[in-house]
């Protein structure tokens, strides 16, 4: 099994699926929760921006909560964003950052994508990278070469600070929101190889790897049987409580 300090790391991508009070509805029912998970559990709540404070607020450090998407620069006219800092004023301790949303239907790129790696470690926040290759890409058998080049691009030559953990979510393209989740095997082979390219270019620290993709409470333990698969991102079945809590219990027995 591949616990990671003895716990699956399950993070809930809630994406733009909850409004405010769904948001809240759902942070309160999976404080109520805690006990039954958190020693085998480690779970990150990512709410909307305008969610962020008030769920943290609610979850009062019960559970771990961090942004969908930073912006690099602290303050100033950037009509519409978020700095890292101010997320981290708010007390959130983690934030998504290279999401394949945000690559391919908002247009990031690689080197934005690193801005937001180094704005991230500077406020005290704690990255998860997400990489993963297009369906085109995978069928050109490029997949390997695509996940190389986007963690390179985003962490290569990177001083990573020694009280933070070193996360990196492989997400294929074509997985997410789709029903269409990776073969277990495969994804395993990726993440094998993530571990090994980490291991290179940030030495001394052990990474934390998660699948993203269609994660649902039936397919969850095959992704974390797999021996560099340490938990899971998970976006549509994150934000019903029902799906949610199944994963969840499969992970806790
Ligand atoms: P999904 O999304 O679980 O809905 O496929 C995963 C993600 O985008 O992080």
């Amino acid at each position: 099994m591949s616990k990671f300090n003895n716990q699956y790391y399950l993070f809930a991508n809630w994406k733009m699926y909850l409004d405010l009070d769904e948001s809240m509805a759902m942070s309160s029912a999976l404080k109520k929760e805690v006990k039954s998970f958190q020693d085998s559990v480690k779970m990150v709540l990512f709410p909307s921006a305008l969610a962020m404070d008030p769920v943290i607020k609610d979850v009062g450090g019960a559970l771990d909560v961090g942004a969908q998407n930073v912006y690099w620069v602290e303050k100033g006219g950037y009509t519409g964003e978020v700095s890292a800092t101010m997320v981290k004023a708010v007390g959130a301790d983690y934030c998504l950052i290279g999401h394949s949303e945000r690559r391919h239907l908002f247009g990031e790129t690689e080197h934005q994508t690193r801005q937001k790696i180094e704005a991230a470690l500077a406020a005290g926040l704690t990255p998860v990278l997400c990489v993963g290759e297009k369906a085109e890409e995978k069928k050109d058998g490029k997949t390997l070469i695509i996940v190389e080049e986007q963690i390179r691009a985003a962490l290569d030559g990177l001083l990573w600070p020694k009280d933070r953990e070193l996360i990196v979510a492989y997400e294929p393209v074509w997985a997410i929101g789709t029903g269409l989740a990776c073969d277990p095997i495969e994804a395993e082979q990726v993440h094998g190889y993530i571990h090994s390219l980490l291991q290179k270019l940030i030495s001394g620290t052990i990474p934390v790897l998660l699948y993203g993709g269609s994660v649902r409470p039936n397919n969850v333990v095959d992704y974390l049987k797999q021996t560099h698969i340490n938990g899971v991102l998970v976006g549509g079945a994150s934000a019903k409580i029902d799906s949610w809590m199944e994963i969840v219990k499969v992970c806790t027995v």
